[in-house]
């Protein structure tokens, strides 16, 4: 099957059988191994992405769901200038995730701030229910969210003026 999207910013064309995950596709044909495999069954979010800016398990996306869909990894956002953004925010409330997870923190931290102008603790808790930690609690991370918000917001107004 051929199929045509966007994976971090630029467009891609592959052609494999239907049943092909992203999961899959992107680490073994495009080698973004920050993208890691865990349950493979949709719980564990060991192999979280950004799917048309939403956060997706990618071990449950086969390929002929992909046609026309935007996929990013956290090596794209990592190069974002958002990304500053949410450093600033893991670093002004000390949350600092294992290295394991840290990737899907920011994520998970970059999905909430493109819904959410101001994220609200309620607005934030069902994004970390897909990501296994029970090492972190979530308060400090949606701390960080709520500064990383703050940061984006100031950026964005000192680039309009
Ligand atoms: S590998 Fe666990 S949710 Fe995909
Ligand atoms: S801080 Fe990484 S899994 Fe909990």
């Amino acid at each position: 099957m051929k199929v045509d999207f966007t994976l971090n910013g630029k467009k891609r064309f592959i052609d494999l059988p239907p049943h092909a995950t992203l999961l899959d596709i992107i680490r073994n044909d495009f080698d973004l191994l920050s993208v890691h495999p865990g349950c493979k069954r949709g719980y564990c979010g060991a192999c979280t992405v950004l799917l048309d800016n939403h956060l997706a398990a990618s071990c449950m996306i086969p390929l002929f769901h992909l046609k026309g869909r935007t996929i990013e990894t956290v090596e794209h956002v990592l190069d974002l200038p958002g990304f500053r953004d949410i450093e600033l925010g893991f670093l002004r409330t000390g949350f600092h995730p294992c290295k394991f997870c840290a990737g899907i923190k920011v994520l998970t931290a970059e999905a909430i701030l493109r819904e959410w102008e101001h994220p609200k603790t309620q607005d934030m808790r069902s994004y970390i229910t897909r990501n296994w930690c029970t090492c972190t609690a979530p308060t400090p991370f949606f701390e960080a969210v709520q500064f990383a918000s703050e940061y984006r917001e100031r950026r964005g107004h000192a680039a309009r003026h």
